[in-house]
């Protein structure tokens, strides 16, 4: 009887163990990376902490494919150089996504939704967090974070709050975008400050040192319209949702903003297809030395600096948007990196991830770049302040500081999607700013209802 009962309570043991090992196994996911599990000790002392030079020593070479939207200032490649000469058993193959997060959107959620294991890790829009933790796309980064003990409170809260969801980490944040204003500085000494100002003077000096165009800006239908559309919308005190998660876009401050879009994009100083313009076709433009003024995110810096593309080295300088009635406004962009939940190499993936949020990776974004840390201490950092004077400027930390956030929402991109369709008629003049406004409240009411 005792016998039997000491048995029972060892078979029980075993049974619960055994759940466990699953219930670790299923939490992990995919997270077993196959090609290095011949022995049992070898892949548990792996997922164990280990220093990093014990960690090179032993291992198979592994590939994994890092996939980002198209990178025209070769930070990429720089970053990419930096990582394996650290990691030589890891390397990686680059995939270019699209330019248009859209699309790069619609495609990962394409490969994703059929479990496709050909990415491992990627760049992740600001936007895409919860929708890619809800849909199980993703590895939770929790066990990585703790175990190597990443501090999360040396990065802007904000940043991480992105990659947050239901109290999980999903994403680590890489860089941080506002929209900033670009002016020739061969042209003016002091930028617009007012949208009437821009108008006033992208028309008065169209032309001057051989440009076509006064100011160029992303109004193409696309995500890049809406982090347009904000600006406007916040620089004339409106908004899309409110704090208690109320539909407020049809106001008399949304068709202002419209307004003024619309007066833009029709005037004389904008390229005739500004409607197809998204960042790469405003960079292009902007770099070739084609118009006074531009809108684009700060990476553009890079790009403009760029010796070998740039036709305005040298003329180009930065400041905040122009402010309509309420001030001024910059839209909240940023990148995450994020890590396949089907990737066979977990492992190499998070170290790829580590490395590339982390202060070495982000340097390089940073410099080579000129993407905005989400690092805090980069701020402070003699390197970067000296290639990067930008942000060392208070005035565009205070821009950082307060960029508006697009909603939040797990039905984020049919908001957008809403939005972009609204925007775009009212821009090629198929219906009124009111219209548009209306159009958009009960759209978003009814999408927000179902
Ligand atoms: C930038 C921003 C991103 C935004 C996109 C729109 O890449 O960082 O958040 O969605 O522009 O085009």
């Amino acid at each position: 009887m005792k016998l039997t009962r000491k048995f029972l309570a060892f078979l029980l043991i075993i049974v619960l163990a055994v759940v466990l090992v699953a219930c670790g196994d299923e939490e992990d996911g995919q997270a077993d990376d196959t090609s290095n599990n011949d022995n049992q000790t070898e892949a548990e002392t792996e997922t164990e902490s280990k220093s990093e030079e014990e960690a090179e020593g032993d291992e198979e070479q592994v590939t994994l494919v890092y996939a980002r939207g198209l990178d025209t200032t070769g930070a990429s490649e720089k970053l990419v150089q930096a990582f394996e000469e650290k990691h030589p058993h890891i390397k990686i193959e680059f995939r270019e996504m699209p330019a248009d997060t859209g699309e790069s959107h619609d495609q990962y959620v394409t490969m994703f939704s059929s479990q496709s294991s050909e990415i491992d890790v990627f760049d992740a829009d600001v936007i895409w967090p919860a929708e890619f933790a809800q849909a199980n796309y993703i590895l939770e980064l929790d066990r990585f974070i703790e175990r190597d003990g990443i501090d999360m409170d040396a990065y802007f809260p904000g940043t991480v709050a992105a990659g947050n969801y239901n109290g999980k980490q999903w994403a680590m944040p890489k860089f941080t975008d506002a929209g900033v204003f670009y002016y020739r500085s061969d042209i003016v000494d002091s930028p617009p400050e007012t949208w009437d100002e821009l108008i006033e003077m992208a028309a008065e000096l169209q032309g001057e040192e051989g440009t076509e165009f006064g100011y160029i800006m992303q109004a193409a239908q696309y995500e890049g319209l809406i982090t347009g559309a904000i600006e406007y919308i916040a620089s004339y005190g409106g908004q899309i949702i409110d704090e208690d998660n109320n539909v407020v876009v049809d106001s008399p401050e949304t068709v202002k903003a419209i307004e003024k879009m619309q007066e833009i994009v029709n005037s004389d100083f904008v390229p005739d297809n500004i409607l197809n313009f998204q960042e790469v076709e405003t960079e292009n433009a902007f770099i070739e030395g084609k118009s006074v003024f531009a809108r684009n995110w700060p990476y553009m810096q890079a790009s403009s600096e760029d010796e070998s593309r740039s036709k305005v080295v040298g003329n180009v300088e930065i400041a905040t948007l122009p402010a309509g009635d309420a001030g001024v406004a910059s839209s909240l962009g940023g990148w995450m990196g994020m890590i396949n939940r089907y990737t066979e190499h977990p492992e190499e993936a998070w170290e790829f991830l580590k490395f590339m949020t982390g202060p070495e990776g982000q340097k390089i974004t940073a410099i080579e770049g000129g993407s905005a840390p989400t690092l805090q201490e980069l701020y402070e950092d003699e390197e970067v302040k000296n290639a990067r004077p930008l942000f060392a400027n208070p005035e565009f930390v205070a821009t950082l500081e307060n960029a508006v956030p697009r909603p939040v929402s797990p039905i984020y991109p049919e908001v957008s999607d809403i939005m972009q369709i609204e925007i775009s008629k009212a821009l090629t003049g198929d219906q009124t700013a009111e219209e548009a406004a209306k159009n958009m409240q009960t759209k978003i009411e009814e999408a927000m209802q179902e």
